[in-house]
């Protein structure tokens, strides 16, 4: 994917609207604000703060992309969106957590386009102490393109959920006491949203490549709400313990009750399309998680 630089590159110029729900969450509810840095083409990065929305534009010249200047440890985080219509061949959006520097972890969503009429994938991803290489493709139960959805982590000291319109569609647990650095619990990281280029392996395995003729791609988000320990927050404490004021650290989020894990298990027999635990060509024994994240 599109790596974001450790360098961030000056501070957004969008006007400031930053509601404090506690000490430690943050909701970007209102306007969208400085508290997000532009990394990639300020051009095609277009606010509007009347509707809430984001729009990240790609032509042949550039995409774009955007993190936030807080840094979290442990929270929930979520966005609509409303993906690219018509022909999104070859192009990549994305909604994602990610720390900076080396061994870098990561929780990403990723939207590969399609031709027009063809279904979007849903990508997911995890990297732990900067191993990645735990993909999960999945198709939607809905045209994406059609209007908003909501697409959420939560990520506490006990699991990782992903969600769209609050229906799971995968988990990760923390098994790090058995399972030594397959889960991210240490690093802060920061929200990002991008669209870029994946021409040579988005859509069919890189098979249809980008159509610029069809340009500019332009992919809506709207409504960032990010609930977190902010790294910056002298209170560090209440995000490396599992702390429970911290409401996604409370127990109904500590594993999936029966309904839910229903679900997850409709989802993944409906709609899933790979899953690097079934992967035997990359993986002639599955990765030692793969036994703990099964429902
Ligand atoms: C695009 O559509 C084709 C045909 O329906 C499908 O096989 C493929 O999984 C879709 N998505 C991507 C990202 O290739
Ligand atoms: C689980 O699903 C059943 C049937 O749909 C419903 O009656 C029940 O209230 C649900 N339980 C929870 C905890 O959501």
């Amino acid at each position: 994917m599109y790596r974001l630089k450790s360098v961030i590159v000056g501070r957004s110029v969008l006007s400031a609207c930053l509601i404090f729900l506690t000490l430690m969450g943050s909701c970007f509810a209102g306007d969208f604000h400085d508290d997000f840095t532009v990394v990639w083409s300020r051009e095609n990065v277009i606010v509007d703060d009347a509707s809430r929305t984001v729009k990240l534009s790609m032509n042949e010249v550039a995409g774009a992309s955007l993190a936030s200047s807080d840094a979290f440890l442990f929270g929930s985080f979520s966005v609509k969106l409303k993906l690219i219509k018509g022909d999104s061949a070859g192009t990549v959006c994305s909604f994602y957590l990610t720390s900076y520097g080396s061994n870098h972890d990561e929780i990403d969503f990723e939207f590969l386009g399609n031709e027009t009429g063809q279904p979007y994938v849903v990508h997911t991803n995890l990297f732990s102490n900067g191993v990645g290489g735990r993909e999960q493709r999945m198709f939607l139960w809905f045209d994406p393109t059609e209007s908003f959805h909501t697409y959420s982590v939560i990520w506490n000291h006990h699991q990782i959920l992903w969600t769209v319109d609050d229906t799971p569609i995968r988990l990760h647990r923390n098994m790090e006491s058995v399972d030594s650095g397959s889960y991210p619990h240490k690093q802060p990281m920061v929200v990002a949203a991008s669209i870029f280029d994946a021409s040579t392996w988005a859509t069919r395995g890189g098979a249809v490549p980008t159509k610029w003729e069809h340009s500019p791609f332009v992919v809506d988000y709207k409504d960032f709400t990010f609930q977190g320990c902010k790294s910056s927050d002298n209170a560090m404490s209440t995000c490396t313990s599992n702390y429970q004021s911290n409401w996604w650290e409370t127990p109904q989020f500590q594993t999936l009750d029966t309904n839910m894990t229903s679900q997850l298990r409709t989802i993944h027999h409906n709609y899933m399309v790979y899953d690097y635990c079934l992967d035997q060509r990359r993986y002639p024994i599955p990765p030692k998680e793969c036994s703990y994240n099964q429902v």
